[in-house]
């Protein structure tokens, strides 16, 4: 018997109800009468694209922002939020994928910022230890009540944040995004987290992206299209590709564009040999024209550091690099540029794009470094700007606008224009779909492709397994700063995660 059934059956009433939620931004309708039922011991899933409403749901639910239309019922009560602290008094809060935390202040005093417990005009410091410790006990977290937020892993900071809302008695859960910025062990760790909290009774609301997680964790999904909710179903009555037409509306026939197959040999474009450095020990790798290389390796094995020391900043310690055949110094991301290399970064925010400039000036960031040329309009002019966006299929509606206020795909797409418009030959990209939604990272696996047939050597470096599978050429496994093995694409996913030394999900 499925969830609904036997909820009919048993007579069992949702916890929480929104009622024909609307909401306007200025002229952008970002909810059309929304409607969704919520129920305690339940992880409800909330997908869809970029830009479809997902968090201003999300928003409106815990009061930071205000509907211009709709209701809620919590335990059968018409109930009002028109402020996050009205929210926080009926139990419902959030986890955000920007961490709130304070750095210089121990976990206790993050527990409780804001909220101190006092009596008689003075602080409770021992109650409120004593409660962050419990709570602690609670959710198993292994961590001092006394210890400074600041040392604490982005992990164990997200724990913090939670501890936050079951400290205060949170009936309601949700998290937006919340493993965007995980490590794919921590990802375990937050979910069996999330399971403990399901169990104890809450309503979990989880935003993603990624269909695996969804299909893990979820006893319920709804689908956000466009603002308004295009499909509310038990997990076990869809699957990922029926999920996926209703949040883009129509079928996505390849996910994963297709392979050319087994090529004459390759021309070698760059290789490393006996590579070493910061966590980094005898990478031996090349890369050729026309290939996806896809790295594979689990959080601390060295992945990230092989992208930076790929993009020379900070280069290898020891070992040679040849471009070409002809000896390179990879020792800073000045001489990559020049070498022909494109690097986009694990965090495009903070590394990739100058957020705040408009995306105009931020598809001309690498061609100004390399042209030596600051200032003023671009002498090359519109034509070759248009040429890019065409060949990524991005038409941006104001070229003018800050690149901040693009969808994550779009992001990326600038990203990827910045390096086509001073034609990058070699292409390192870490985590290229993080927090991009799944029309978005089909068009750019596509992308990919279509620049490794045109002769690039492309290297994409993933947490996500599945990923790394579906667009890679062959697939390189990381483990202890060093490539252990080489694997086709067609190998099972447990073979390599073996290999990379974790455990398959869930
Ligand atoms: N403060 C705001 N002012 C104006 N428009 C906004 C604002 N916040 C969101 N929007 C618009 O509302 C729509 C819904 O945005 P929302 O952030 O809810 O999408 P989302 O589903 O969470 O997307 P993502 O997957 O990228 O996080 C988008 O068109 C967005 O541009
Ligand atoms: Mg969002």
């Amino acid at each position: 018997m499925g969830i609904v059934e036997s909820r009919t059956l048993l007579g069992v009433k949702p916890t929480l109800s929104l009622r024909n939620i609307s909401k306007t931004y200025g002229a952008v309708q970002a909810l059309t009468s929304v409607s969704v039922d919520f129920f305690r011991g339940c992880v409800h899933g909330i997908v869809g694209e970029n830009g479809a409403g997902k968090s201003t749901l999300m928003k409106v639910l815990t009061g930071a922002v205000s509907p211009d239309n709709g209701e809620y019922i919590l335990d059968g009560q018409r109930i009002l939020i028109n402020h996050p602290r009205e929210a926080q008094a009926h139990g419902i809060s959030i986890v955000h994928q920007e961490l709130n935390l304070f750095p210089h202040r121990t976990i206790a005093e993050n527990i409780f910022a804001g909220r101190e417990l006092v009596k008689g005009g003075r602080l409770q410091i021992d109650a409120m230890w004593r409660r962050t410790a419990e709570v602690l006990k609670q959710l198993e977290i292994d961590l001092d009540p006394d210890a400074p937020v600041g040392r604490l892993s982005i992990a164990s900071q997200q724990m913090i944040e939670i501890a936050r809302s079951v400290a205060f008695d949170a009936s309601v859960l949700i998290f937006d995004e919340p493993t965007a910025t995980l490590a794919e062990d921590d990802c375990r760790i937050l979910f069996s987290l999330i399971r403990k909290l399901r169990a104890s009774g809450l309503v979990i609301i989880y935003i993603s992206h990624r269909m695996a997680e969804i299909f893990d964790l979820c006893d319920e999904v709804t689908v956000i299209k466009d603002g308004r909710k295009a499909l509310s179903v038990p997990t076990a009555d869809v699957d990922p590709e029926q999920l996926v037409s209703a949040m883009i509306g129509r079928r996505l026939d390849e996910y994963y564009p297709a392979r050319r197959g087994p090529q004459s040999p390759a021309r070698s474009v760059l290789k490393i040999v006996g590579g070493s450095g910061q966590n980094l020990s005898d990478i031996n790798l090349e890369l050729r024209g026309g290939e996806v290389t896809g790295v594979f390796g689990l959080k601390g094995s060295g992945r990230s550091e092989l992208a930076y020391a790929l993009w020379g900043s900070p280069g290898f310690r020891e070992g040679v690099v040849t471009l070409d055949g002809c000896p390179l110094a990879l020792t800073s991301a000045g001489h990559a540029m020049r070498a022909g290399i494109g690097f986009v970064p694990e965090d495009r925010k903070s590394e990739g794009l100058a957020l705040e400039l408009p995306l105009c000036e931020n598809l001309l960031l690498a061609k100004r470094v390399l042209s030596g040329w600051l200032g003023g309009p671009d002498p090359a002019g519109a034509v070759a700007t248009q040429a890019v966006f065409d060949r990524v299929a991005f038409a941006p509606a104001d070229p003018k606008a800050p690149v901040s206020s693009l969808s994550g795909g779009n992001q990326q797409k600038v990203v990827l224009s910045k390096w086509l418009l001073v034609d990058a030959q070699v292409l390192i990209l870490a985590e290229p779909t993080r927090g991009v939604d799944v029309g978005a990272k089909a068009a750019i696996y596509g992308l990919l492709r279509k620049l490794a047939d045109e002769g690039r050597a492309i290297l994409v470096l993933s947490s996500e397994l599945p990923e790394v599978l579906g667009i890679s050429d062959r697939v390189l496994v990381m483990r202890d700063g060093t490539l252990i093995a080489e694997f086709p694409p067609d190998t099972a996913e447990s073979e390599i995660l073996l290999k990379a030394g974790g455990k398959p999900y869930a």
